[in-house]
């Protein structure tokens, strides 16, 4: 595909997305990592005299919501970038049309919330169209939005000419790196708490990865498929079936499986319970396995030893609350230590991944952290992102 290299960006109006898709807390941003993550796109913009006119989403609105604007979002960027970033109150009509024409050479502008039209995710073909004449070309910037087929991530590639951002280069490239054509062994980490709604996930890696490590509540289904007692542990009894055949299809794939060993055990779910360590054999009916115990960490230290590429998503246990964040932080600080003494690549991503990362002061030290979720999820199963294709034809 073509990137901002092969622009010509100067007193274009560059239809830009964007995701300002960020954690906030009473109007503050949480976690400013997307907006980091745009900067050098829009400084290529403007830097080059181009008009960035940004548009995004936020939440999951029905309709128009003023709780979901994006008017703070604009103010936090403007922080980000040191420079002025306006706002419009819609992304499409008179308010839209009127505040870019109004635009000068290096300027900013972030448009209202796309999904205040049902449009948007219909990928509708007026919606689209009057997002288009917004702009002379298109930009997508927005890895983390690539697996949604909506008029901003998809729609308009086809209408503009078409160009990666450099954050959705840097995505695809990383990514591509890790998994497409990675320097083996690799080794995935696979946490979280179901294994329903990583299924599809487990089935491709197992076909891609040389170990894959089965990490946080869903190892408890694996667990009990294998006929271990796992007391009030989170566990999905219902998917042994589905959890046998994984360890079937691994083992035809060539793929070690590495499932945890011991645990620390708890009869509450809160921060600071009692627990004890003990092995999987050697959980009591009232107690639940809410992080993994010293030996699995060993355990999967020494396999990252011996590994050259580290993929990872899912914590291990109950991170949010100590000292069940325990073995999440050790092999974290682990892989962040392998990759600073450049033994091997490390990509992580993901929702809850990337706090833990940042709990565990480590996510710098990784070779690449995605800015996404759902995407960096779809891009793991091996499916293909409409936002990615689109800027390919
Ligand atoms: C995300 O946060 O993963 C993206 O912004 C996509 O949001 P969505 O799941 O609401 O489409």
């Amino acid at each position: 595909f073509r990137t901002l290299d092969d622009a010509d960006l100067a007193h274009k109006r560059v239809l830009v997305r964007v995701d300002l898709n960020v954690p906030m807390e009473s109007g503050r941003v949480t976690d400013d990592t997307r907006l980091r993550a745009i900067l050098p796109t829009i400084r290529a913009i403007t830097d080059q005299g181009g008009k960035a006119v940004l548009l995004s989403h936020f939440g999951r609105p029905k309709g128009r919501d003023a709780s979901q604007s994006l008017a703070p979002l604009a103010k936090a960027l403007e922080a980000q970038l040191g420079r002025k970033v306006s706002f419009a109150e819609d992304c499409v009509g008179d308010a839209a049309q009127n505040a870019v024409s109004r635009l000068a050479a290096g300027e900013v502008i972030v448009l209202e919330n796309t999904r205040f039209h049902a449009g948007e995710e219909k990928n509708a073909p007026d919606f689209v169209d009057a997002l288009a004449s917004l702009g002379d070309i298109y930009v997508n910037d927005s890895f983390s939005t690539a697996h949604r087929s909506h008029a901003s991530t998809e729609g308009l590639a086809h209408k503009l000419p078409a160009y990666a951002g450099r954050s959705m280069e840097g995505e695809i490239e990383a990514l591509t790196k890790a998994l497409e054509a990675p320097a083996r062994p690799v080794l995935a980490v696979v946490g979280g708490s179901k294994v329903s709604t990583k299924l599809e996930l487990l089935g491709n890696l197992v076909r891609k990865v040389d170990v894959l490590v089965i990490a946080g509540g869903m190892a408890n289904t694996f667990l009990a498929a294998q006929g271990k007692k796992v007391g009030k542990s989170l566990c999905e009894h219902d998917l042994a079936d589905t959890a046998r055949d994984i360890l079937k299809k691994a083992e035809a794939a060539g793929c070690e499986i590495v499932l945890p060993v011991d645990a620390v055990l708890a009869s509450e779910f809160r921060a600071n319970a009692p627990h004890r360590v003990a092995g999987v054999d050697d959980v009591g009916e009232n107690e639940m396995m809410l992080d993994a115990g010293p030996q699995t960490v060993a355990r999967v230290e020494e396999k990252l030893d011996g590994a050259k590429t580290v993929v990872w998503n899912g914590p291990f246990g109950a991170f949010e609350m100590a000292p069940f964040d325990a073995a999440t932080v050790t092999v974290a600080r682990y892989v962040g230590k392998l990759t600073r003494e450049g033994r091997v690549l490390s990509v992580a991503g993901g929702g809850d991944t990337v706090a833990a990362l940042n709990h565990a002061g480590v996510a710098e030290d990784f070779s690449y952290v995605s800015t996404a979720g759902g995407a960096f999820l779809e891009w793991l199963e091996g499916k293909a992102l409409p936002g990615v294709e689109a800027l390919r034809r």
